[in-house]
């Protein structure tokens, strides 16, 4: 499974790219918006920075303006995935940037029906929203294992990439239901790395080896090295 970062902040990319463990980028109006710096040079510098897809959304309602903007999208950098909402407007414009070979996300998908109509319109990738159907009492991992199902009975090629992930349980859900990418704020993706017997663990590792002898490991092997 693919692990992309959902934010907008440059400084939780870099933080999360240094791990080596993030693959791509989301943003959306609102997070770009929460950052709060100019929008495209910022999509500019992540795309750079993570050499990997970043999705930028449109704005525009109708399909030629998401076109457009689609397009010029496009151009900022050559990971840019035009993210584009689940309408009929949206639907259209995937399908005609899916033809022009321009990578799509098609964004705000709620249910079953609507991933199919993404994935016949060629989009890369259909975002379904985890956190927001747990948040009206909906199971949001069963929406990500009812779209995996289908996208595989038929071979669709658009890739599941979960999103709206709220906590760390949500992302072994999504990759226990088989999800191509799940898209994570930061926050969550440092929480994957706790467990409080990690931390108990290594402190007593460490306290146990302050008994060994001439135990600085740097010195200790270029020594061993030196006399071999
Ligand atoms: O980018 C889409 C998505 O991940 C939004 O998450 O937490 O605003 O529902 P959230």
């Amino acid at each position: 499974m693919k692990i992309f970062l959902d934010t907008a902040n440059i400084e939780e990319i870099r933080q999360a790219h240094a791990w080596g463990v993030i693959d791509g980028v989301t943003t959306n109006p609102s997070l770009i918006a929460k950052n709060g710096k100019d929008f495209i040079q910022t999509i500019y510098e992540i795309a750079e920075l993570v050499q990997g897809p970043v999705s930028a959304e449109t704005i525009a309602q109708d399909t030629e303006g998401m076109v457009r903007e689609g397009r010029l999208l496009a151009q900022i950098h050559p990971h840019i995935v035009v993210k584009i909402p689940l309408t009929p407007a949206g639907i259209a414009a995937t399908k005609q940037l899916s033809s022009e070979g321009i990578k799509t996300n098609v964004t705000l998908c709620f249910q079953s029906n609507q991933a199919l109509l993404a994935a016949k319109a060629g989009a890369t990738y259909i975002s379904p929203f985890l956190g927001r159907l747990d948040d009206i009492s909906q199971q949001g991992v069963g929406l990500i294992e009812e779209i995996v199902h289908i996208y595989e009975n038929y071979d669709f090629e658009t890739q599941v990439l979960a999103a709206s992930i709220r906590h760390p349980k949500h992302m072994v859900d999504v990759a226990l239901a088989g999800a191509d990418v799940a898209t994570l704020p930061f926050g969550v993706l440092e929480k994957m790395f706790k467990h409080p017997l990690t931390d108990a663990g290594n402190a007593k590792f460490l306290k146990d080896w302050e008994t060994v002898p001439n135990n600085n490991i740097e010195e200790a092997v270029r020594d061993w090295l030196a006399k071999q």
